[in-house]
């Protein structure tokens, strides 16, 4: 099945939602890939940290690639399929090329999530029509709200199921907010997960959060939503590992 994950603002919290949940599904042990959607600035190699895969999506359109070569193994521990970093890569590719590779991608892992950009151009429209499903994440802010009701909007026209709605960056006594982005997107809100500067922490150190920081609050309440979605239980706070 292949999840996008969209929001229609950069800066939300996509790519690290798509990389930590990745791991913590693989985790889990569930066949899982993630892949940078975001053909021009794909942000998940980076959240990941090295090593960095040698082959990217682009290769499959500009060198002719096959699909399975463009998989890398990330040893922090999940399959992805990663965006070139280079600009002259990034200029030469059109996001429609994505389609392409739709039936490849839904064959590859059991779950797919797809890191959509940030803006509501054809890249994203793209990235919403090869979606099974779409989680939309939103910030407790009312532009977020407003722009993310746009990408939801697109996806309604296009006949893409929207799984439900994640709040990412939420302080304490935001209950108001939670109720606001139910009424604004009229989606179920899927979880809930908190600001903590830990996310942005462990980028110093080239790491995912769910790694750096597995008992951090938002590496937890990753876990908590990562089980849900592959029907596992999970008791926060054990100290035993996962995996
Ligand atoms: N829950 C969170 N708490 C604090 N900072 C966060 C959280 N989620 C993401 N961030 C930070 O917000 C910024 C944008 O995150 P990113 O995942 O790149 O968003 P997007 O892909 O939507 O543009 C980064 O600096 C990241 O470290
Ligand atoms: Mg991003």
């Amino acid at each position: 099945m292949i999840i996008t994950i969209a929001s229609g603002k950069g800066g939300v919290g996509k790519s690290n939602f798509v990389a930590n949940l990745g791991l913590c599904l693989s985790d889990f042990g569930v066949d899982t890939l993630i892949v940078d959607g975001n053909l021009s600035n794909g942000d998940l190699s980076c959240i990941l940290g090295p090593p960095f895969p040698e082959r990217t999506i682009h290769d499959i359109f500009s060198e002719g690639i096959s699909f399975e070569d463009a998989v890398f193994s990330h040893p922090a521990g999940v399959k992805m399929v990663a965006s070139s970093l280079a600009l002259e890569d990034v200029e030469a590719i059109p996001p429609q090329n994505l389609w392409k590779v739709r039936t490849q991608l839904s064959k590859s892992a059991d779950i797919v999530l797809v890191d959509a950009p940030g803006t509501l151009g054809s890249n994203t429209l793209e990235t919403l029509k090869i979606a099974d499903r779409v989680i939309l994440i939103t910030t407790p802010e009312i532009t977020s709200f407003s722009n993310t009701l746009k990408t939801k909007m697109v996806a309604d026209k296009n006949g893409i199921e929207i799984f439900g709605t994640v709040l990412n960056k939420v302080r304490k006594n935001e209950k108001r907010m939670r109720r606001i982005a139910k009424e604004w997107l009229g989606t179920p809100l899927l979880c809930s997960l908190p600001y903590d500067s830990n996310v942005i922490k462990s980028s110093e150190y080239g790491r995912a959060v769910l790694r750096h920081k597995p008992r951090s609050a938002y590496s937890v309440g990753i876990r908590k939503f990562g089980a849900k979605l592959a029907n596992v239980t999970y008791k926060a706070g054990r100290r035993k590992k996962l995996k």
